[in-house]
Parts: structure tokens; C-alpha cells; sequence
């Protein structure tokens, strides 16, 4: 028997096999409004088997956007071009998955094979917030912009953007919601010390740092259905000595369950240029620390980096290291992994794929 492809039931949602295409920014909306691109990317991804299906981070305000290509999810429009996707991907078998999201200090770049480095505002960028005014990078080059140091007011308007992104998510026809809570993005800068420097009731301890995630993920929670899985994605470590460790992300992981979060998708790094990048860690470190925070927080885990091959992710599943097996860069490899990985572990592939190609090559 397959543990990687053994059906997962969470709430009202049964996924079918244990592979998730993992969070990947497009760079290919037009004023956040998904596209063809996006039709096909997440659609062949459904076709080749995957049980979960996590769109890119989709941005709660425009400020909130990485680049001006990537997707949002702040007006009807946006919803209006998701939910045939959804639907297509979800009559093929795969759960419609987003990752809702706020781009923090990181906001307002080029797209990555433009450059990625910060946009002047005349040259199609916007201003960005964090929790302080220090830029990301010090060297005034790269990621030089100085975010405006966010107020109450503000925190409320983004705490507000979130929950009308999740509202807007169900009405797109998602049935699992990522609250992207790492990377560097808006929600980790405020969690790591790395960059929350505040010495309000939002700064310096754990708890203080922790509030302006656990708000977020409270109001969210209250507007998200009970019968449907939610998940946050955290940087379980910084891989800096001042920054946040395993064990804060352990702790992270209690409160979030306490507050009816249902897995923990458990990335890395991106907080600041001394941490590591978040697509770019070791082989099988973040699986560990997947492992571990399973057990210490006694919460479901999704576990990603470097899973390439059909055993790997049937170990990680098995070992009961993680829930999930997610992959990113090996799904723009192989759209069909899952089918393929079917194949080499010797899974019926009727169960995994859509009968239109199951009929004939399963
Ligand atoms: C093209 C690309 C876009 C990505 N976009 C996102 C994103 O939108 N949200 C996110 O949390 N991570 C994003 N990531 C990180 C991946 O979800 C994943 O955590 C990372 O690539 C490690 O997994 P891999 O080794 O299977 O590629 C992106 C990675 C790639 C390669």
C-alpha cells in the first residue's frame, strides 16, 4: 500500500493522494487578473494527478503584490477569472488550493528574469509598508525601497484586506486556503526579529511578534467555512543566530492550532539578506523540520524543498514525517510527477488521473 497515495480527508475535503503542487508566483496577471497562463499552469498540473493544487501568492491589495504581474484577489474581476480554473481543476480530480498573501518590504519589484529588483514608482512600482522603515537590502541596490512604518489604522486595513481575500477565495471556488505567513513577506517580517523592531505591543517578545500574524489568522479563521481546511505557510527558521529558530516556529505552530489551523506548510528563510533564500535549502532540512514540528505541535504538516523523486516523497509520507509532500520546481519539470510517480510505485493510475488519458495510457 501507498502512503503517498492514500486519500486524505480534512473537514469536508478529501484529497485524493498526498501530492501538492506547492505555492508558485506566475508573474503573468494583468492587474492581478489571472490569465490563459494561468489556466494551463494550474490546469495541466490537475490533469497530471496532483491532490492538491496551491495557487501562487495572491496578493490581498495591489501594494501587496510582489510584482506588478503577480496575481490578487482584491475585487470581483479577479474572482470572475479564477473560478473557471478552479472549477476545471476540481472536476479533474484536484483540490483548488490559494495562497492569500501580503508582500510587506518585499512588494513592488521587477519580475525575477527582469531583474527582481525594486521598481521605482514611476517605472510601474508602488510604495510598500512593513513593520519598521528599513529597506530589505542595505546596499541601496537590490531590494533598496524604504517601507512606510506601519500604524494601528494600517494594521487593521491589511488585517481587513485578508478576511475580504478569504471571502472572495470561497466565491472563487477554493477549497483549501494558505495564509502565507513566510518568505519575508508581510506576516513573517513581523513574526522574525530579524526586521520587527518595534517596541509597541506588536515588537519585542515572541508573543508581541507573534499578533499581527495570530490577529490575521483569527479574523481570517472566523470568515474561512469550518468545513474547509486552512493552512499557514511559516519560514520555520531564519537561519540566522538572531533570528527566529525551529523552536519558535514549534511554538508558532501550537498557537495557530489552538486557532483551528489545520496543517502547517513549513518553509524556510527569505526574511532578510543574512537568512537563506527560501527556494534554495538543503536537501531534506525542511522535511526534517516538518517532522519535528508534526510531533511538537501535534499538527498536520505539508513539507517541501528539493522533493524530486516518487520514493522520497512516499518515505516522507510513510515516516510520517509530513501529511503532504509538496513539490515546486519538479512540477514545472514534469507536470504529470504524480502520474508518474503512480507508475513507478506501482499505483492503478485510474485513481490518480483523468479518465481521458487513464483510459489510454494508465
Ligand atoms: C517559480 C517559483 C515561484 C514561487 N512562488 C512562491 C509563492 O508564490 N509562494 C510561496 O510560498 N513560495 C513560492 N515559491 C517557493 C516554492 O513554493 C517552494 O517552497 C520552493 O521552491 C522549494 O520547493 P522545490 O525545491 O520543490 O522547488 C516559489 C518557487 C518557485 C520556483
Amino acid at each position: 500500500m501507498s502512503h503517498l497515495f492514500s486519500p486524505l480527508k480534512v473537514k469536508d475535503v478529501t484529497f485524493k493522494n498526498r501530492i501538492g503542487v506547492a505555492p508558485m508566483c506566475q508573474y503573468s496577471s494583468e492587474d492581478g487578473v489571472a490569465t490563459d497562463w494561468h489556466m494551463v499552469h494550474l490546469g495541466s498540473r490537475a490533469v497530471g494527478g496532483a491532490g492538491l493544487i496551491i495557487a501562487e501568492a495572491t496578493a490581498v491589495s495591489p501594494e501587496g503584490r510582489i510584482t506588478p504581474g503577480c496575481a490578487g484577489i482584491w475585487n470581483d474581476v479577479q474572482v470572475e477569472a479564477l473560478q473557471p480554473i478552479n472549477r476545471f481543476m476540481e472536476t479533474h480530480g484536484a483540490v483548488p488550493g490559494i495562497q492569500i498573501a501580503h508582500a510587506g518590504r518585499k512588494g513592488s519589484c521587477a519580475r525575477p528574469w527582469d531583474g527582481g529588483t525594486h521598481l521605482k514608482n514611476e517605472d510601474g512600482g508602488y510604495d510598500i509598508i512593513g513593520p519598521g522603515d528599513e529597506p530589505f537590502d542595505s546596499d541601496g541596490v537590490r531590494l533598496w525601497k524604504v517601507p512606510r512604518m506601519m500604524d494601528q489604522a494600517d494594521i487593521d486595513r491589511i488585517q481587513t484586506a485578508f478576511v475580504d481575500a478569504a471571502k472572495r477565495s470561497l466565491d472563487a471556488g477554493y477549497k483549501f486556503l494558505e495564509i502565507h505567513g513566510a518568505h519575508g513577506y508581510l506576516l513573517h517580517s513581523w513574526f522574525s526579529p530579524l526586521v520587527n523592531k518595534r517596541n509597541d505591543q506588536y515588537g519585542g517578545s515572541l508573543e508581541n511578534r507573534a499578533r499581527m500574524m495570530l490577529e490575521t489568522v483569527d479574523k481570517v479563521r472566523d470568515v474561512w467555512p469550518e468545513n474547509l481546511p486552512l493552512a499557514v505557510r511559516l519560514s520555520t527558521s531564519d537561519w540566522d543566530e538572531n533570528g527566529l529558530t525551529v523552536e519558535d516556529n514549534i511554538q508558532m505552530a501550537i498557537w495557530l492550532k489552538e486557532r483551528g489551523v489545520d496543517f502547517i506548510d513549513c518553509s524556510s528563510g527569505g526574511a532578510s539578506p543574512t537568512s537563506r533564500s527560501s527556494i534554495g535549502n538543503k536537501i531534506g532540512e525542511q522535511i526534517g523540520i516538518a517532522g519535528r514540528i508534526r510531533d511538537a505541535a501535534d499538527v498536520m504538516t505539508m513539507a517541501v524543498g528539493t522533493i524530486t523523486e516518487a520514493q522520497q516523497a512516499e518515505q516522507i509520507i510513510a515516516s510520517g514525517q509530513a501529511d503532504f509532500a509538496l513539490l515546486a520546481r519538479q512540477m514545472l519539470r514534469d507536470p504529470y510527477w504524480a502520474f508518474h510517480a503512480a507508475q513507478e510505485l506501482g499505483i492503478d493510475s485510474k485513481q490518480v488521473i483523468p479518465a481521458q488519458n487513464a483510459h489510454f495510457v494508465g
